[in-house]
């Protein structure tokens, strides 16, 4: 079942392809497109704010410079975000994909709502640095963007309104579901005895937190990476309270292969890092996850690379490839 719910556009292949659809065996999304349908000149206008650095204070920085397409619109290959002046962010960019499931954003949860979600690193010093009405002016003052505005929502007055919900379409529209996964449950494709071993181990050991088919069940967890948590609380920033610190978003493994480095501070390189970590790594806390409450989850060698084989078929090539993204 393909539920269509707005405007198609041509896809790589020449087709016609929705911009947003609910792919099989996912469930509904969290943020509603009905408020916003997705439509070309409206994906359109998303799109090139994304990839504009004009919504940075010296117009260095895009969205797309922390968010690459070539990696599921994480960071390649680094730990903490890069933005400003070169200045390092606290946490690791996380890949952007299925966002439209979400029912909050960032590594704690601190954005309930995808429509003002960009604010946070336009207004971030370390991010971009910029303020809202600034941004509106240099909109306004622009060529291209009043005409686009226009032809997206009828009236070529630039709000903030209009622009969070320009990039809430292109940014929703950005859907992960065909990996070689993803082709295998449907029955298109089989999996190597590797693959189907790790895809075996992963059900019985790791599912329970990073549920299909979302490969998130979206809650706040402890996955035993610190005792103490000085240095970033995690959700606790957010709530205030004491028993969620150190807890952050179980992340989706959806293309993980691509999105190295690991966990909210970047502080793993290799999906080994992050196998050895569960095998024999979990730190003891009061808030650690009592699913991990044993210190540890058994794995063999052979079990870490199967593990890592299955890992691999959640990269979706479609969606990195997919032209309709591309700046
Ligand atoms: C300097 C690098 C940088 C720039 C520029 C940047 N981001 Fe991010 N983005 C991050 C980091 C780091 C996080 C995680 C922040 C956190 O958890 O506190 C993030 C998180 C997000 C999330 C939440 C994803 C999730 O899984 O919860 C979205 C959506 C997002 N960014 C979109 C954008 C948009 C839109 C822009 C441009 C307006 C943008 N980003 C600019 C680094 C960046
Ligand atoms: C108790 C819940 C829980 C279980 C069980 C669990 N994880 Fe995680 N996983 C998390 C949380 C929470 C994070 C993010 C932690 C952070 O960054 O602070 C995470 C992060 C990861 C990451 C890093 C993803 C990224 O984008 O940075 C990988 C890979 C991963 N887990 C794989 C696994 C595998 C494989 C298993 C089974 C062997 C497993 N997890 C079991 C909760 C869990």
């Amino acid at each position: 079942m393909v539920v269509l719910l707005s405007a198609c556009s041509k896809s790589e292949e020449g087709g016609t392809k929705p911009f947003f659809y609910i792919p099989d065996g996912f469930p509904d999304p969290v943020y509603q497109f009905q408020n916003n349908p997705v439509t070309p000149a409206g994906f359109a206008l998303g799109k090139k704010l994304f990839y504009d650095p004009i919504l940075s204070r010296d117009s260095t920085i895009a969205c797309g410079s922390c968010h690459q397409q070539f990696v599921a619109f994480a960071h390649s290959d680094h730990k903490l975000s890069h933005g400003i002046d070169n200045l390092l962010g606290n946490r690791n960019s996380p890949a952007l994909y299925n966002i439209a499931w979400f029912p909050n954003f960032m590594w704690d949860g601190g954005v309930n709502h995808l429509e003002v979600q960009p604010l946070a690193p336009i207004s971030n010093p370390v991010e971009m640095d910029e303020t809202m009405p600034n941004v509106l002016l240099k909109l306004k003052r622009s060529n291209s963007y009043p005409g686009m505005f226009e032809d997206a929502f009828g009236s070529d007055t630039i709000t903030t309104q209009a622009m969070m919900r320009a990039m809430a379409q292109f940014m929703g529209s950005m859907i992960s579901a065909d990996s070689k996964y993803d082709r295998y449950e449907a029955g298109k494709v089989n999996l190597t005895s590797a693959e189907l071993n790790g895809l075996q181990l992963f059900r019985a050991k790791c599912e329970s937190c990073h549920k299909e088919p979302l490969l998130t069940d979206m809650s706040f967890r402890n996955n035993g990476l610190d005792s103490y948590f000085t240095k970033d609380p995690g959700r606790a920033l957010i709530s205030t309270l004491p028993q969620d610190s150190g807890l952050f978003r179980v992340p989706s493994l959806r293309n993980v292969a691509l999105t190295f480095p690991y966990m909210h501070d970047g502080r793993f390189e290799k999906l080994m890092d992050v196998m050895n970590h569960y095998n024999s790594g979990i730190q003891p806390s009061s808030t650690l996850d009592p699913l991990l409450s044993s210190n540890s989850i058994p794995l063999t060698l052979a079990e870490k690379n199967d593990l890592i084989a299955f890992l691999g078929t959640l990269t979706d090539y479609t969606f990195i490839r997919d032209s309709r993204f591309k700046e």
